[in-house]
C-alpha cells in the first residue's frame, strides 16, 4: 500500500504564510512611501511603522523556519528543484533583510524598543562601523530583491495554473 500524497500545507503553515504575506505587503508599502514620497505627510503617517514591523517580521520568520523544519514530513513534496531553490531563496532573504537592519540598528548605538519592548538598550561612544556600513549597503538593496523574488513566486503560481496545468494554489489554501 502506498501512502497518499499530501495535498496541502497544514493550518499553522498557512497561517504563517498568509499572515506574513500581509505584513510584508504593508512593510513594502512603508518602504515604497519612504523611497518615493520622502518628507511628506504620507511618509510621516506610515514610516514610523517600518522598524517595529520589521522586528516583528524577524521574530515571525524565526518561528517559521523552526516550524518548516519540524513540519517537513507533513508538507506536500516540492514540485521540482527550481521550486525548492526558489523557496530557499525566499527564506534566505526573509532572514537576511531584517538581520542586516537590526545589525545596523545595534551598531548605531541608538536604543531600539519595538512596540515598547526594550530590545536594544543603546550605548555611548563610537558606532560600530562595519555593522552600520553593512546594513546601509545591503538592507534596502536586498529588500528590493526580495520584493522581485516575491513577484516571481506569485508569477510562478499563476504560470503553473495557466500553462503547467497544476493548480498549486490549493496547496496553500484551506479549500
Ligand atoms: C523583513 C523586514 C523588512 C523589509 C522587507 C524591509 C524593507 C525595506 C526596504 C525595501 C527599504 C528601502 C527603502 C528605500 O529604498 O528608500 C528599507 C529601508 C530601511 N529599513 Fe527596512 N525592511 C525590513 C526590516 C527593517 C528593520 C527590522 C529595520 C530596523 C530595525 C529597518 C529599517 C530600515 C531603515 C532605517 C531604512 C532606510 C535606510 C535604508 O534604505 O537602508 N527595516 N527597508
Ligand atoms: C499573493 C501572494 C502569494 C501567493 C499567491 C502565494 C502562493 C503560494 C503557494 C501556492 C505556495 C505553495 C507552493 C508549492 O508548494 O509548490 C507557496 C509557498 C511558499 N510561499 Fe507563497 N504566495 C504568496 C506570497 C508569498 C510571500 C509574500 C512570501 C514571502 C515573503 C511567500 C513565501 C513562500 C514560501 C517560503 C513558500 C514555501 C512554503 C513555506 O515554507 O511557507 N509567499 N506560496
Amino acid at each position: 500500500m502506498t501512502a497518499s500524497p499530501i495535498a496541502h500545507y497544514g493550518r499553522i503553515s498557512r497561517l504563517l504564510h498568509w499572515g506574513m504575506a500581509a505584513l510584508f505587503a504593508f512593510q513594502f508599502v512603508t518602504a515604497g512611501v519612504h523611497f518615493a514620497f520622502p518628507d511628506t505627510a504620507l511618509e510621516v503617517a506610515v514610516w514610523g511603522a517600518h522598524m517595529p514591523l520589521g522586528a516583528l517580521l524577524m521574530l515571525l520568520v524565526v518561528v517559521r523556519v523552526l516550524w518548516a523544519v519540524i513540519d517537513r514530513p507533513q508538507r506536500p513534496s516540492a514540485l521540482n528543484r527550481a521550486a525548492t531553490l526558489g523557496h530557499l531563496a525566499l527564506y534566505a532573504l526573509m532572514v537576511g533583510v531584517p538581520v542586516l537592519a537590526l545589525l545596523r540598528q545595534y551598531g548605531s548605538g541608538r536604543a531600539f524598543a519595538p512596540f515598547g519592548v526594550p530590545l536594544m538598550p543603546g550605548f555611548e561612544g563610537e558606532e560600530v562601523e562595519w555593522m552600520t556600513a553593512l546594513g546601509g549597503l545591503l538592507h534596502g538593496e536586498l529588500a528590493w530583491a526580495l520584493l522581485a523574488l516575491i513577484a516571481g513566486h506569485v508569477g510562478m503560481v499563476l504560470w503553473h495554473r495557466r500553462m503547467g496545468g497544476q493548480d498549486v494554489r490549493g496547496r496553500m489554501t484551506a479549500r
